[in-house]
C-alpha cells in the first residue's frame, strides 16, 4: 500500500482553544521546564547535505531523543501536567508543589511507552506514586524503562483505546488522577496541560531557528495532541504567514486523515489491532482538543505505511557530508522519511505539487523519538527491514 494524503479546507480562523497555545502559553510552560533537573534545550539540526540532495532549500530536524535523557519528548507533557494538577489540589504556587509530602497523590495513565515513562519519572520527581497500563504487544524494553523509574507498570490485553478506557476505569474505582494525554468530551482540563507543556519544544525550535522562517512544517500524530499543541503555537506565532501544515500518521491508525477526509464535523475512529511499528501513533481516536485546533489550521493530512517511517529511521541514522548524525524511532521518523519520499519518489509526485514542495521550501521537522525500541531500531537500521516492497529489485 502506498502513501495517501487528503488536502483539508482548514477555515484559518482562530478555534475555541487557540489562546491555550499562546506565546505567553508557551513561555510558562519552558519556563517551568527550565528550572526542572537535567534541562536543556534538545538539539535542532540543521542537515544542509540531506536539503541539498533532496532538492529543497533547507532541512531542520529537531532532536527529542535528548529530553530529559528519557528518548522522547513526552516527558514535557507529562511533568508540566503533574505539576498543575498538584499546584491545583494543594492550592500551592508551581514552584512550591515539591513541598507536598510523599506518596500524597497516585497518578494513572495508558500508553504506547514514551508517555507513561514520562508520567514514571515526573511522579518520581515529586515522590508520588505512578501506575501505568500498555497495550497489548508493548515491546519489552519500554516497559522495564516504565518500572526502572518505580512506577508500577503492566501490559494488557486490549489496544491503545481501550487500555485508556481501562486506566480511566482504574482510577474512578481507587481515587487515582488520570493523567492522560488525549482529551474526549468531559476530559480536556488535564490533556490541555499536557498538551501546553509540550509547546517548549516548540518555542525552543522557533529561538534556535532565529530568522528562519520554515515554509512546510511536518508533524506525526497518534491522537493528535502533540500536533494540535504544536500547531496552535505556530499558528499563535507566525500569524499569517503561518507555514504550510502537514499532519503524518501511520495507515493502520489514521483517524486525523479520516476525520480530515470525510469533513463531516464528526470524528472518525480507527478499531482493531492498530498494528504498525510506530507504536506512538497507533492510536484510533482522536483527542478532541487536539482536532479543534487542527481543524482550523491543518493543510494536509497523510496515512503512511511503515517503509516510510523506516526510510527515516535510515536517512537520519545515516547522515550525509557534514550532517549531525540523528538516532530516530519509528514514531520519530516518519515525517522526515515523507520528506524524503516526496522528494525522490515519483509515485508520490502529485502530493509533492499539492504541497509546494520545491528548491525554495524550508522544511521543519520533529524526530520526536530516539530508538526506544532498540531491537527493532537495528532489524531497520541494520538488517534492512520494513522496505517498500516495489522497490526492490
Ligand atoms: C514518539 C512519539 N511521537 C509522537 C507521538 C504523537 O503524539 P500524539 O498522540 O499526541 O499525537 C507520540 C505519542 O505517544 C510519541 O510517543
Amino acid at each position: 500500500m502506498n502513501v495517501k494524503m487528503t488536502v483539508f479546507d482548514s477555515d484559518k480562523q482562530k478555534g475555541a482553544y487557540d489562546q491555550k497555545f499562546s506565546v505567553e502559553e508557551a513561555e510558562k510552560a519552558l519556563s517551568f521546564h527550565s528550572g526542572l533537573e537535567g534541562y536543556e534545550a534538545t538539539p535542532l539540526r540543521k542537515l544542509d547535505a540531506l536539503s541539498r540532495f533532496l532538492g529543497i532549500s533547507g532541512l531542520y530536524v529537531k532532536d527529542e531523543s535528548y529530553r530529559f535523557g528519557l528518548n522522547a519528548f513526552k516527558a514535557l507533557g507529562g511533568s508540566y501536567a503533574l505539576a498543575r494538577v498538584m499546584a491545583e489540589k494543594t492550592g500551592k504556587g508551581l514552584e512550591e508543589i515539591t513541598q507536598t509530602p510523599a506518596g500524597t497523590f497516585t497518578f494513572v495513565t495508558a500508553t504506547d511507552g514514551n508517555h507513561g515513562r514520562g508520567v514514571a519519572w515526573a511522579a518520581k520527581n515529586l515522590s508520588q506514586k505512578a501506575v501505568v497500563y500498555m497495550p497489548k504487544g508493548s515491546a519489552k524494553e519500554r516497559l522495564e524503562n516504565i518500572r526502572r523509574l518505580g512506577a508500577e507498570a503492566e501490559i494488557t490485553e486490549l489496544n491503545y483505546d481501550d487500555t485508556v478506557r481501562f486506566a480511566k476505569s482504574q482510577a474512578e474505582k481507587n481515587g487515582w488522577i488520570l493523567v492522560q494525554d488525549t482529551a474526549w468530551e468531559g476530559y480536556e482540563t488535564i490533556p490541555t496541560w499536557i498538551m501546553q507543556g509540550y509547546m517548549t519544544m516548540a518555542l525552543e525550535a522557533v529561538k534556535q531557528l532565529g530568522e528562519v522562517r520554515p515554509t512546510h512544517i511536518f508533524l506525526q500524530a497518534g491522537v493528535g495532541a502533540m500536533a494540535g499543541a504544536v500547531t496552535g503555537f505556530f499558528s499563535n506565532y507566525y500569524g499569517d504567514s503561518m507555514p504550510k501544515l502537514s499532519i503524518v500518521e501511520p495507515d493502520r491508525a489514521d483517524c486525523l486523515f479520516r476525520t480530515a477526509k470525510a469533513a463531516d464535523g464528526t470524528l472518525h475512529k480507527v478499531e482493531g489491532d492498530l498494528d504498525s511499528i510506530m507504536a506512538g501513533l497507533c492510536c484510533g481516536e482522536v483527542c478532541t482538543v487536539g482536532w479543534e485546533v487542527l481543524r482550523h489550521h491543518g493543510d494536509y493530512f497523510f496515512s503512511c505505511p511503515d517503509y516510510i517511517a523506516a526510510d527515516g529511521m535510515r536517512v537520519l541514522g545515516n547522515p550525509l557530508g557534514g550532517d549531525e548524525h540523528i538516532i530516530s524511532g519509528e514514531s520519530g521518523a516518519v515525517t522526515t522519511g515523507l520528506v524524503y519520499r516526496l522528494m525522490m519518489d515519483e509515485r508520490l509526485e502529485k502530493w509533492k505539487k499539492a504541497v509546494g514542495l520545491d528548491r525554495d521550501s524550508v522544511v521543519l521537522c520533529i524526530s520526536t523519538e530516539g530508538d526506544t525500541d532498540r531491537e527493532n531500531y537495528r532489524r531497520v537500521v541494520w538488517e534492512g527491514w520494513y522496505c517498500d516492497p516495489d522497490s526492490r529489485k
